[in-house]
């Protein structure tokens, strides 16, 4: 592995060609019902970009096992070779169904660290909790029941339960989560998929209006959204849930022993990150692409956590 050090600062606005290059590609598959061939164009061309990158990178969040997945897969080496060691987490199309029908908040998403900085999480699902910045430690915790995460988050905010907004996604599974948090008169944004950008939501509550974000969703997905919260702020937290042996063989194969533990954001999310997400479709914390004669437009956010910069760049791109 090369020795050169991670250079966040010059790295980054590599890294947000990387993922406005996947956002334009899947354009043309935005309302087209095709969510295979939109990920595959996002894949490609998220791959080809990152192979551009003086980096000798490492895929640990991708699009599934080697197996599985011909490109991008866990394990995948990218970039020339050349530069610094690098872990990477990404997710060429987060909300590929999102896309197919041209629903908000479809992104393009990946994140950078330096090697050993990211936790390997398994493709297997999360239970997630996640609140915005200005909180003390651990107000809210996955130990709580989900009435109490409520309460205890309207204390810290100094507001009734009424004035609480929490995001989860819409699935069966969430039936009771739902209905816990009405009985405590909180409101709930429901959201089809894409709970990266239901993460990070929180951290910009007073433009979002999404105080907390709940739920079991994609453990890849978990680790993106640690590492945007540790650029833009905020806490969160994940467990990793186990549904059959399979899925338990994957944990061992990444190398995670104690199933249980719960995962606070700087445990998924080690060292310092810079982060990249571009708007597919339309969404609260980026545009999504505007497609017109001769050109498309896209926004991106770009962040760095070690400095906290957030930057959002709009792109034209000639066609
Ligand atoms: P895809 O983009 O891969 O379709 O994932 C979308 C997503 O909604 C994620 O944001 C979320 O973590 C996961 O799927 C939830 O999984 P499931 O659809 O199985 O409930």
């Amino acid at each position: 592995m090369s020795k050169v050090d991670f250079q966040d600062r010059l790295l980054s606005l590599g890294l947000a060609r990387v993922s406005e290059a996947a956002a334009l590609a899947s354009a043309k598959l935005i309302g087209r019902g095709d969510e295979k061939a939109a990920d595959q164009a996002a894949v490609n061309a998220m791959r080809e970009q990152l192979n551009m990158l003086d980096i000798a990178g490492v895929v640990v969040i991708g699009e599934g096992e080697r197996d599985e997945a011909p490109m991008l897969y866990i394990g995948e080496e990218v970039g020339s070779g050349e530069g610094p060691g690098v872990d990477i987490a990404l997710d060429p199309l987060e909300g590929t169904t999102l896309t197919a029908k041209d629903m908000p908040n479809a992104l393009t998403v990946i994140a950078m660290g330096p090697r050993g900085s990211m936790l390997h999480a398994p493709d297997v699902y999360m239970d997630k909790l996640a609140i915005g910045p200005g909180y003390a430690t651990d107000v809210v915790t996955l130990d709580m029941s989900v009435k109490e995460r409520v309460a205890a988050l309207a204390k810290a905010k100094g507001c009734t339960a009424e004035n609480i907004t929490v995001c989860v996604l819409e699935r069966p599974r969430h039936e009771q989560v739902i209905e816990d948090i009405r009985s405590t008169g909180a409101a709930i944004r429901l959201i089809t998929d894409g709970d990266v950008a239901g993460v990070m939501h929180c951290a910009e509550a007073a433009i979002t209006g999404i105080d907390m974000y709940m739920g079991e969703g994609g453990a890849p997905e978990g680790v993106l959204a640690a590492s945007a919260l540790k650029c833009m702020g905020g806490q969160m937290y994940g467990r990793l849930l186990f549904r059959n042996d399979d899925e338990r063989g994957r944990a061992a194969k990444a190398g995670i022993i104690d199933l249980d533990r719960i995962y606070a954001r700087d445990d998924m999310v080690t060292q310092d990150v810079i982060f990249a997400a571009t708007g597919v479709t339309d969404g609260s914390i980026v545009s999504g692409i505007k497609r017109e004669v001769g050109f498309m437009t896209t926004e991106t956010i770009l962040m760095r956590s070690k400095t906290g910069s957030v930057r959002r760049m709009i792109y034209r791109n000639p066609v």
